[in-house]
């Protein structure tokens, strides 16, 4: 007889894993994007060393700093450490995090020419540095603390590709949309094939969970996003691996909530910018991940702690609610506070609805 698989069965079981299927958890399982940054001291040594590719591309450094984050805070879940833009190098891109400027892709697109010359990536062999981290993790990780895996959207991803770094107004990336829409429909297709396999062999290699970032997809109109991203978007979910939950995660998206529900995920990330409760009551029967301004661990901790309040009563005590910020937390969040909002999360939650 085989021997049942522990791990698995406590990984299944977990508050995190239970929340993104819609069942009752013991307190509010919380996680936080951007829980390993330069916030940290521990990452900041680090990269003192090495730069930040290098540190997504060295496995067991990525994955030293998956779980230190985990370790320090006492979350509920892991996000591997990698990039959402890694995956454009191997397409053809020439990818730069510059320390002022961010990212920069110095060969952006501009036509349709441009878009042919762009690659197919087999993930598991051109993205094998982040299986390795992804696997070093997974055996690093306490048995019952789940590993996210993650990828950048099609509609995000392709605003880098066009602007060629961070935009304020996507000005390039809509004139791409709006002139050669039979290019972008192309680029967003293979960037769907592209992503939905990288997710895959993320959860391949160990990840409990995929989260795919749309970051900056609320600059677009509801009939955009139905006519551009959403066909795109909606693909890259479906092909993800059965049982694999999906967190589809935006920011600005009051406008295009029941537009990506549409486009589907398991649990839908929302942004500080809708209170939870009437995001959830739109969206209806799926989990739901949020919200906390991350300005908010800027404060005093009796004022974080009011505020995480005020979140888990919005979410009623309901099944479902994976409790997030509303964005990646800032690089100058002192880290004490972020260990009080994990505590404060697990012990007013676990008192149930007040
Ligand atoms: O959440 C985690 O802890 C996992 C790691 C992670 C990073 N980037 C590490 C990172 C994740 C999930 C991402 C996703 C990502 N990357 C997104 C989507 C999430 C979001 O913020 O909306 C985007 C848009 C990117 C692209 C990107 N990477 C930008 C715009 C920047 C520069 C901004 C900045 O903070 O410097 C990065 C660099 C980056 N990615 C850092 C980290 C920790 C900072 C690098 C450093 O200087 O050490």
């Amino acid at each position: 007889m085989s021997e049942i698989p522990r791990p698995a069965a406590t990984l299944f079981d977990s508050p995190f894993m239970r929340a993104c299927r819609r069942e009752p958890t013991p307190y509010t399982p919380v996680w936080l994007m951007r829980q390993a940054g330069r916030y940290m001291e521990s990452y900041r040594q680090i990269r003192a060393r090495v730069s930040f590719l290098e540190l997504c591309k060295t496995p067991d450094l990525a994955a030293e700093v998956t779980v230190d984050a985990v370790e320090r805070l006492g979350v509920d879940a892991a996000i591997i450490f990698a990039d959402i833009l890694l995956i454009l190098e191997p397409m053809g891109m020439q990818l730069e995090f510059s320390p002022g400027d961010g990212p920069v892709l110095h060969n952006p697109l501009q036509t349709a020419a441009d878009v042919e010359r762009l690659r197919e990536v087999d993930a598991a062999e051109s993205l094998s540095f982040v299986m390795q981290a992804v696997r070093a993790a997974r055996t690093a990780l306490a048995p019952d603390v789940p590993l996210i895996g993650f990828a950048g959207a099609p509609f995000t991803l392709a605003s880098y590709m066009i602007e060629g770094g961070s935009s304020r107004q996507y000005t390039r990336t809509k004139q791409f949309m709006y002139t050669q829409p039979q290019a972008w429909h192309a680029l967003m297709a293979l960037l769907s094939r592209n992503v939905g396999r990288y997710l895959n062999a993320q959860a391949a290699a160990g990840a409990q969970v995929v989260q795919l970032f749309d970051s900056w997809v609320g600059n677009l109109s509801p009939a955009d996003y139905r006519a551009f991203v959403l066909p795109h978007s909606r693909e890259v979910i479906a092909a993800v691996t059965p049982g694999v939950p999906v967190i589809h995660f935006g920011t600005g998206t009051n406008a295009l909530l029941e537009l990506m529900r549409e486009a589907g995920g398991d649990v839908i990330g929302v942004d500080f910018r809708v209170e939870l409760d009437d995001a959830w009551q739109r969206l209806g029967d799926v989990a739901i991940q949020g919200n906390l301004d991350p300005a908010v661990l800027m404060a005093e901790r009796p004022y974080i702690c009011r505020r995480v309040q005020d979140i888990l009563r919005q979410a009623g005590g309901c099944a479902g609610h994976v409790f997030n910020l509303g964005h990646g937390i800032l690089p100058t969040t002192p880290v004490d506070n972020v260990r009080a909002l994990v505590d404060d999360v697990h012990e007013l939650s676990a008192r149930g609805p007040s």
